[in-house]
């Protein structure tokens, strides 16, 4: 049965640092996803502090939001069957180490702050992430 969904991915300052933001969407659409939306944009503290606001009771809150809007980053609406599970299968485990061969954390992260992409983790969070960037 069909279940197109739409998650919201970003390519984190690590990434687009190394200038991996092509080879990484080509690993987007390699795996059928669909690039609908996306943009290069730098954010403020107060913007990061907003998006990741879900964590802020973590001890790595502060740390994780002066990481992201530390340089630009690159935001995409993907969209495929199942997108939202399937981007995190192919993101592989938040930690580089803890990924799997083959998934672009394991290939590209550097560490668990510098883990190169963020994917949305529900349909709820997708679409407020989605709204988050890409609200006109
Ligand atoms: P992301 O998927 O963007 O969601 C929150 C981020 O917090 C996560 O990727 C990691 O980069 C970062 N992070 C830093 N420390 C931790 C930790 N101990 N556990 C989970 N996420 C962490």
């Amino acid at each position: 049965m069909s279940n197109i969904q739409q998650t919201l991915s970003i390519i984190k300052p690590d990434a687009v640092e190394r200038n991996l933001s092509e080879e990484i969407k080509n690993e987007f659409r390699n795996n059928n996803f669909d690039i609908l939306k996306e943009k290069k944009v730098k954010i403020s503290k107060s913007e990061a502090e907003k998006f990741y606001q879900v964590h802020q009771s973590k001890p790595f809150y502060n740390d994780l939001c002066e990481y992201l809007s530390s340089g630009p980053i690159v935001v995409m609406v993907l969209e495929k069957n199942d997108a939202i599970l399937e981007n995190r299968k192919l993101m592989g485990a938040t930690d580089p180490i803890k990924a799997e061969e083959g998934t672009l954390r394991k290939k590209y992260g550097i560490s668990i702050d510098k883990n190169s992409v963020h994917g949305s983790d529900s349909l709820d969070n997708a679409k407020i992430e989605i709204d988050f960037f890409f609200k006109d």
